[in-house]
Parts: C-alpha cells; sequence; structure tokens
C-alpha cells in the first residue's frame, strides 16, 4: 500500500547520460497527474525510475514511496507497494499464456494466491469489461497483438491488479477513438472503487478529456519547466512546447 509518490530533486541517469535533472513532483491517492513534453524529454525516464527499472540510475535527490526509497527496493518490491506501470511499448513473452501471466503477477503482487476458478472467472469478467475475446487468454502474452491490442491487454492488467498508483505511459498511442474511450472509462472505474492515483504522460489532450487531470506538468530536457491546469494543455495544443 502506498498513499504517497513523491520525488524531491531527483537526478537519473541512463547509460552514463544525464536524463532527469533535478525533478520535483509529489502525487497523493486519487489524484491525476499529466507529463507533457517534447520527445526525448525524459518523460517515460521519470516512470521507469519511480518503478526503479535497474537501467535508471538515481545519481542525486530521492524518489519516495510513502517513507520507503524506491531504489533500494527492486522493481517486483515496487509493483508490491501498489505501484503499476503501464509501458509505452509493452512486451512480448512467447510461451506464457496470458491467464498465466496475469495470475503469476496477481500472485507476486498480492501475496496470496487465488485459486485456478475463481481467477478465470475474474479474467473473464474484465475481458468482458474491456470488449476483449475470450480466446486472448491462451495467446501468449502480447505476441501478435495490435498495437491497440497490446494496450488493452495492460489495462486488462490494470484491472486485475487494481493498484493504489497507475503509471500510464503514452496509454493513447494507436488507439481508435473507441477503444480510446473505453479503456479510460475502465481506468476511471478503477480509479472511482480505489482511489487510485494516475501519473499520465501523453502527447494527446483527448486522452484528458475522459482523464480529467488535477495537475500538468510540462518537462523539458530532464526539467519540469510548467507546472499549471488543464488551461496549460490548451495552450501547448495552440502553441507547441516554444
Ligand atoms: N534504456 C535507455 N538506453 C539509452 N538511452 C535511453 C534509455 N532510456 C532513455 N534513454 C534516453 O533518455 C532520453 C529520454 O528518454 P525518454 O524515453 O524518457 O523520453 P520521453 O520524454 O519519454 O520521449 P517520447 O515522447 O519520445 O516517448 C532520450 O534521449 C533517450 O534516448
Ligand atoms: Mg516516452
Amino acid at each position: 500500500m502506498t498513499e504517497i509518490i513523491e520525488l524531491k530533486d531527483v537526478h537519473v541517469k541512463v547509460q552514463g547520460k544525464d536524463i532527469l535533472k533535478g525533478i520535483n513532483l509529489k502525487v497523493n491517492k486519487g489524484e491525476v497527474h499529466v507529463i507533457m513534453g517534447p520527445n526525448g524529454a525524459g518523460k517515460s525516464t521519470v516512470l521507469n525510475s519511480i518503478m526503479n527499472h535497474p537501467t535508471y540510475e538515481v545519481t542525486q535527490g530521492e524518489i519516495l514511496l510513502d517513507n520507503e526509497l524506491s531504489n533500494e527496493l527492486d522493481v517486483n518490491e515496487v509493483a508490491q507497494k501498489g505501484i503499476f506501470m503501464c509501458f509505452q511499448s509493452p512486451i512480448e513473452i512467447d510461451g506464457v499464456t496470458m491467464v498465466n501471466f496475469l495470475r503469476t503477477s496477481y500472485n507476486a503482487i498480492k501475496g496470496e494466491e487465488m485459486k485456478m476458478a475463481p481467477f478465470h472467472k475474474l479474467v473473464k469478467e474484465k475481458m468482458k469489461e474491456l470488449n476483449m475475446d475470450p480466446s486472448f487468454r491462451t495467446r501468449s502474452v502480447n505476441v501478435g497483438f495490435s498495437g491497440g491490442e497490446k494496450k488493452r491487454s495492460e489495462i486488462l492488467q490494470l484491472s486485475i491488479i487494481e493498484p493504489d498508483f497507475a503509471l500510464l505511459d503514452e496509454l493513447d498511442s494507436g488507439l481508435d477513438v473507441d477503444a480510446l474511450k473505453l479503456l479510460s472509462e475502465q481506468i476511471l472505474k478503477i480509479k472511482e472503487k480505489t482511489n487510485m492515483g494516475i501519473i499520465l504522460v501523453t502527447h494527446h489532450s483527448k486522452i484528458l478529456k475522459y482523464l480529467k487531470p488535477d495537475f500538468v506538468h510540462v518537462l523539458k530536457a530532464g526539467q519540469i519547466v510548467e507546472e499549471g491546469g488543464f488551461e496549460l494543455v490548451e495552450r501547448i495544443e495552440g502553441e507547441g512546447f516554444n
């Protein structure tokens, strides 16, 4: 369980290169934060660093999950603390079925063994909510999935885990209009139920019409250069980042 994610003057190096240069960000459960900014600004790096992905090295400052430093936890422990990330490019795992993958990750994150029968029931129910064909249960994770189907499979996982915080990296890229609405509504439903906090990275305002952000942060060259509310999104849409 985590109530607050806080980044204090966070500097991150990737492959020997300084990418984040002093990020301050505080996100409480129940809040929706959006990070926007040009390609290569470091948006995905912020999310990966919160997960303590091993490629991302915090060289200064701290990332706190309540009172624990995320860089003293491994990725699984971060997940067990209720932080879940939907990746910009979801990975494919050949030979592992969706349902086995979902069950393994559920058991690992929740620390409890859900029996096969009730788990199948849960997966079926969530797949129905997401308008996914039940045949996806026995397909290898993300292998041969279309771009939109991969995003749907990430939200299926999110729906089953119901984390405290969802880090959503360009969830909207490659989604058709109906899928964008359906997945956004599913996220809002989880948020309503669990008071989940959200950090969303996007390049487009359309998803923000559904997931109304409380805070907007603009990231450029590894630094937050502007913060505000939805009016900032509208300005960026009109004028760009310059
Ligand atoms: N694993 C990695 N190996 C090498 N360089 C990396 C790695 N991850 C990030 N970088 C570099 O860090 C910089 C920031 O990348 P990041 O993915 O955070 O950008 P972004 O803001 O998410 O961009 P986009 O909008 O294109 O997704 C880029 O120059 C990128 O090449
Ligand atoms: Mg990115």
